[in-house]
């Protein structure tokens, strides 16, 4: 039997020069279209949080969502989606940040986690760490307790897990 990083390294699609020149884009929509790697990639980002309790999965605008909705599925809690600016209809948090190819804005609901839930951070890819690092400010704003923060991939040279770890995050990730 392939091991989980087999089963996703060779499932993972590499595009050169996407969405920029010089970006190497590292594709998850093969994973996600192949049943057994989707399946074992939200299995393995699970596996340490099974029988605890865990209020609320927050999944970063747009992939993840996609990986986010099937883990707090796995864990019973509720998922809280963390968008791009102008996206969500009522009272938002907003925080800029910068990410490998650019820079933005994201927003979280007031009243989508309260004060001392237990939440864990979803998304396919940590970089520069820019976008998980926004996210955690606007989670810790809200008063959430950040158990972890998931990725399937991490680019350990562009820094961002230890940029997270500097904020006293957990990080969680399958595949470097
Ligand atoms: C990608 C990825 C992460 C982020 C990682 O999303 O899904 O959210 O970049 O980069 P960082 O660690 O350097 O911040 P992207 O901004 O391309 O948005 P999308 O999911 O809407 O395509
Ligand atoms: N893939 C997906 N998202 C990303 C990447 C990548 O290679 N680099 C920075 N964000």
């Amino acid at each position: 039997k392939q091991s989980v990083e087999d089963t996703l390294l060779t499932t993972i699609r590499t595009i050169p020069d996407y969405p920029k020149p010089g970006i190497l884009f590292r594709d998850i929509t093969t994973l996600l279209g192949n049943a057994r790697a989707f399946r074992r990639a939200v299995d393995e980002l699970v596996h340490p949080y099974a029988g605890s309790k865990i209020d609320k999965i927050a999944g970063i605008e747009a992939r993840g969502f996609i990986l986010g909705g099937a883990i707090a599925h796995q864990l019973s809690a509720g998922f809280v989606p963390i968008r791009k600016k102008g996206k969500l209809p009522h009272d938002t948090v907003r925080v800029a940040y910068s990410l490998e190819y650019g820079v933005d804005e994201m927003e979280m609901h007031r009243d989508a986690v309260s004060p001392g839930e237990k939440v864990i951070l979803v998304d396919d890819l940590i970089a520069t760490g820019g976008t998980a690092e926004g996210a955690v400010k606007l989670l810790r704003q809200m008063g959430a307790d950040i158990v972890a923060a998931c990725f399937v991939i991490d680019l350990p040279d562009l820094g961002g897990r230890k940029k997270l770890e500097a904020l006293d995050v957990d990080v969680r990730t399958l595949v470097a």
